[in-house]
């Protein structure tokens, strides 16, 4: 009996993968959604009656119950590179020009495939299930986001069985939001009053960061898989056969990857893309051309963070037609008035545009933008939309240039113009447009991250005269919140929760949301982690600040200009004596396994080849070496090592297996 359910549970899931891998993977559905269902909730009912039977890998365990405390690390065995990039057909050509003269002949091909623009994911799978899932992070050491990796309805929890599955195969690939579910989401967050993301890949990325991961699954993540990490035996001999073995096991695989001949059918596959990408129900930012044969590969090796093996060519910004309807003057959070276009709502790159920057009064003199013109906008990046061209020919008759302001919009205070720059300034330190500016960078995603301090109660706590400062948010008490429109005790106490919790934020975020000139949450990071304190960082000389290797001599001048001026140390005064608690984060090591050794590679090892083993010391602060000697601290061997094993031998120099080495690897990411 027990033995029926069982057989039942397990005939269940085959069924319930196939459809999944039907569905999800190859869109070819077999059954409806109804019949589906069905199936789950068998599968659930008999789960339910017997927990005991219950295993990682069933379609039912894709989201777990409860939210993490933080994300565990984990160091790549093998390193996770990035691209160089080429922006034209020329470009391609020299590529191919020093492929064609470091491999020494002309009988080699490439595999053409999109650039997904997602994030780099990699997945372990150890004798066919998924056990790890984590991000590229700087290459070496990412985030475990395993719970939320397995919500991604495309990724197995099991890789098809009788497949020659080995036993360890790292999977690589990229997470991605379908432009569908991007708006869906944007739009459901406009509604509640939450900021938007500014594209699919951020959206990709904070919906893999978040730590509960019942929340991802409802983000309708997808993924692409496009390399191997670490094997414990490689799948082919070359790409475009391991994306055929890929799919053998179930692995979702890009339908359009080509091969392609030469460096001529590369461009115009690449070309190609360039229009056809927006008939695509995912963002691509480019094509990724690469090398087909790995024994290629390794002999092209890799430069300090890119292969020379691939290159990708990214597509020139999408742009769109418009009107203006109307100029508008905003206020920045240090006072720099920007002309921005109201414009008549349009779509690029799956967002529906309705305001794209001018930039500053001279641009909008250069463009000659006036209002009822017809536009050109265009979306470089993450950056907010911009106006890059004027259709003259389309003019409407009379109309008006846009007259630089004299005063400040919302304070009404003169403006004056930088000294040999081109901002026009309000230099009012009171403007209310600048203070709301200020607060929501303050409470923004990558500074303080208060949760629901959105732009609109900004705008109410500034104009009631409740907020200030900075300092001020923290003052705030529930009879104040409530008193607002449209604020339900309980929104309010969220309100109030999420202020709280900015309380103790990590330094660099305190330093970042400060707003100080030049200082982003890249070097907000720097100086946290050079002065590992606030008081540190309060006493350091500009000499000092400049000594540090990332900060150049502008943004030292301006962070000690900042944090010495009396109305600036008066607000982060304020901010302490509120309770206020900028957290030192540990840091994290940047010292390696093999720091100070100098390691030989010989013979042929499973999990990398010859490059990768020696990226992989190099990342973990030791040094390759390519001959043995005295100074040499151990030699790496693995089949076949020929002369290089005889001579440590007889120097007397330790010699490791391959899977001693990944120890080594393995237990400095713990
Ligand atoms: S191969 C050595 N293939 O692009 C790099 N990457 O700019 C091997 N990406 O971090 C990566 N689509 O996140 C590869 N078809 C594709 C890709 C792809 C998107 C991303 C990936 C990588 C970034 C590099």
């Amino acid at each position: 009996m027990a033995g029926d359910v069982k057989k039942r549970i397990e005939q269940l899931r085959r069924e319930i993968r196939r459809h999944d891998h039907l569905y999800y993977v190859l869109s070819q559905p077999e059954i409806t959604d109804q019949q589906y269902d069905e199936l789950f909730s068998q599968l659930k009912a008999l789960e339910a009656q017997h927990p005991d039977l219950v295993t990682p890998d069933s379609p039912t365990q894709r989201v777990s119950g409860r939210p993490l405390e933080g994300f565990a690390t984990v160091r790549h065995a093998v390193p996770m590179l990035s691209m160089d990039n080429t922006y034209n057909a020329d470009e391609l050509r020299a590529f191919d020009e020093r492929v064609r003269k470091q491999l020494d002949t002309a009988d080699y091909s490439y595999v053409v495939e999109p650039k997904i623009d997602g994030l780099a994911i990699s997945l372990r799978y150890e004798d066919g299930r998924l056990v790890t899932a984590a991000t590229r992070g700087d290459g070496e050491v990412g985030d475990d986001v395993t719970a939320n990796v397995r919500t991604i309805k495309s990724v197995p929890l099991s890789l098809i069985d009788g497949a020659r599955v080995p036993s360890v195969l790292e999977v690589r690939g990229e997470a991605y939001m379908p432009t569908r579910s991007f708006a869906a989401l944007n739009e459901a967050r406009a509604e509640s009053g939450e900021p938007p993301f500014a594209n699919p890949r951020n959206a990709a990325a904070g919906s893999l960061k978040l730590l509960d991961a019942r929340i991802t699954a409802t983000r309708n993540l997808a993924f692409f898989a496009y390399a191997t990490g670490a094997v414990s035996q490689p799948l082919a001999g070359d790409h475009f056969q391991t994306l055929e073995r890929f799919k053998e096991l179930g692995l979702p695989v890009n339908p359009h990857i080509e091969r392609a001949g030469d460096i001529d059918e590369v461009i115009d596959t690449c070309l190609s893309w360039s229009e056809r990408r927006t008939r695509l129900d995912y963002q691509i930012d480019g094509m990724v051309v690469k090398i087909n044969r790995f024994d290629q590969r390794d002999i092209l090796g890799a430069t300090g963070r890119a292969p020379r093996w691939c290159i990708s060519y990214k597509f020139p910004a999408e742009r769109a037609q418009t009107v203006v309807e109307s100029i508008a003057v905003q206020v920045g959070k240090s006072g720099i008035l920007t002309p921005v276009a109201n414009l008549k709502p349009v779509q690029l790159s799956g967002t529906t545009v309705k305001r794209a920057s001018l930039h500053n009064f001279d641009e909008m003199q250069r463009l000659d933008v006036r209002t009822g013109d017809t536009v050109l906008i265009e979306k470089a990046g993450e950056i907010i939309p911009q106006v890059v061209e004027v259709k003259k020919d389309l003019r409407p008759k009379g109309a008006q240039t846009f007259p630089i302001p004299k005063k400040c919009p919302i304070c009404g205070s003169h403006v004056t113009k930088d000294e040999a720059g081109v901002y026009v300034r309000c230099r009012n330190p009171q403007c209310q447009g600048q203070l709301k500016e200020r607060l929501r960078y303050f409470a923004g995603r990558d500074q303080m991250d208060i949760e629901r301090l959105g732009t609109s109660l900004i705008e109410q706590l500034v104009d009631g005269g409740l907020v200030k400062s900075f300092a001020d948010l923290y003052r705030l008490q529930k009879e104040d919140l409530v008193a607002l429109e449209r604020m339900a005790d309980k929104s309010a106490q969220n309100v109030l929760d999420g202020i709280e919790a900015s309380r103790t934020r990590p330094l660099w975020r305190f330093l970042a949301a400060l707003g100080i000139p030049h200082v982003g949450s890249q070097s907000g990071q720097v100086l946290a982690e050079h002065f590992g304190s606030l008081e540190a960082l309060l006493g350091a000389s500009q000499e000092q600040l400049e000594a540090i290797d990332q900060i150049g001599p502008v943004m030292a001048e301006s962070i000690h200009t900042y944090l010495h001026s009396t109305g600036s140390r008066a607000v982060i005064d304020d901010l302490l004596a509120v309770g206020v608690q900028p957290q030192v984060e540990s840091r994290r090591r940047r010292s390696g396994a093999l720091e100070g050794k100098t390691v030989v590679v010989t013979g042929a090892l499973e999990n990398f080849t010859r490059q990768q083993a020696e990226q992989a010391i190099r990342q973990a602060a030791g040094k390759a070496s390519g001959s043995v000697s005295k100074k040499t601290s151990f030699v790496l061997a693995g089949k076949d090592p020929g002369s290089k094993l005889d001579k440590a031998r007889a120097l007397g120099v330790d010699v490791i297996d391959e899977k001693q080495f990944m120890d080594m690897l393995l237990n400095e990411g713990k």
